[in-house]
């Protein structure tokens, strides 16, 4: 690493089908940054198992998200894409940061109470603990900044106390690292129920648009979604349906939400969402495409994994020796 080097981290589960909300509040703005940092982007597959997998399925999911990850336009052999479980030092420096994690801060996890509520019959110590693997991951490839949707900030805000509360104690070891939250894209909401954000495990299917949808599967969930009988497309708290239908239209197009109220002036809601149909379709297809093309490459992505987790690993032990060195662990005797 060249040392002034700043550095990018963040992950995704490989659990569920990806939804555009996924695309547009995350893997985008991977992108787009990946040229400025040292980037890691991981496929979390330790955090997937909070949550009864099939194992087949999960690893199979799990190289399908990797192969995305590279279809979406990030270079494997310049930022590093890989599995978390390659790396054994997330699971060790997670258990340290446990015992530097108070369970009143975990107890506060908005997440939790929700996926608790959800699996009431499966409430384990993973889920619990979830959050402080999150910032293992982040703190142990010492990340300036993390690029996520506005779901993740709580467990960004604990990472950082984390962080300021393992520094205090043993000196500065981990970088304090700074949410990256894109301007548009950053909260997608469901097409049939503006209120909630757009999930993967939505029941609906036609709450959730996901990056494997075909064209006539995106451009019917756009004309099914959800608005009011306003009939003016302004981005607007009180339009929370065409709120949400501007988001994804700007974030598709690059353009701004004032400009989107300009270009649909006077025309009806029918026209504005084949636009925002059109503009999904556009973002998608060759993503797609490229996505069918790279899965036939099995050497190919073979060797991005094997190489990405070696590199992982490399700069994941640098930070790990520090640590336990400072935690006072014995250091193996060089002889
Ligand atoms: P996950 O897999 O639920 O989501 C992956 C990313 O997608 C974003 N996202 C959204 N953005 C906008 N609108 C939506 N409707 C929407 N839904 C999801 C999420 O904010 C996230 O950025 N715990 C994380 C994975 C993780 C991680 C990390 C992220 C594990 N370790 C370290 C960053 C850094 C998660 O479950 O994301």
């Amino acid at each position: 690493m060249i040392d002034n080097e700043k550095v990018l981290f963040s992950g995704m589960q490989a659990t569920g089908n990806l939804t555009l909300g996924n695309y547009l509040g995350a893997l985008k703005n991977w992108v787009k940054l990946s040229d400025e940092y040292l980037c890691f982007y991981s496929v979390v597959d330790l955090h997937s198992i909070t949550v009864r997998q099939d194992p087949a399925e999960l690893r199979k999911r799990a190289r399908a998200l990797l192969t995305l990850y590279i279809a979406a336009g990030i270079d494997p052999f310049k930022a590093c894409i890989y599995f978390q479980s390659h790396v054994s030092g997330h699971a060790e420096l997670s258990w340290i940061l446990n015992c530097f994690t108070y369970m009143g801060e975990l107890n506060r996890m908005t997440q939790f109470k929700d996926k608790s509520a959800k699996h009431a019959d499966n409430i384990n110590a993973g889920l619990f603990t979830y959050p402080v693997l999150m910032a293992a991951d982040i703190l142990l490839y010492q990340a300036d900044v993390v690029p996520v949707g506005v779901d993740q900030m709580q467990h960004l805000e604990l990472t950082r106390d984390i962080a300021q509360r393992f520094n205090g104690i043993f000196g500065d070891i981990f970088t304090i690292p700074e949410a990256y939250i894109g301007k548009q894209g950053a909260k997608i909401m469901s097409l049939q129920d503006p209120s909630k954000k757009m999930s993967k495990s939505d029941e609906n299917p036609n709450a959730s648009i996901y990056l494997m949808d075909d064209t006539d599967t995106i451009m019917r969930k756009c004309k099914r979604a959800v608005t009011d009988s306003l009939a003016v497309v302004a981005y607007s708290d009180d339009q929370p349906g065409v709120k949400n239908l501007i988001d994804i239209y700007s974030s598709c197009t690059n353009k701004t939400p004032a400009e989107v109220e300009k270009e649909f002036e006077g025309k009806g809601y029918g026209d504005f969402k084949m636009a925002v149909g059109e503009s999904v379709v556009s973002v998608l297809k060759p993503l797609q495409d490229r996505y069918y093309e790279l899965s036939k490459d099995k050497a190919y992505i073979d060797k991005v994994i094997k190489e990405n987790a070696e590199k992982a690993d490399y700069y994941a032990q640098k930070t790990l020796r520090k640590v336990k060195k400072k935690v006072g662990f014995p250091e193996v005797p060089r002889i």
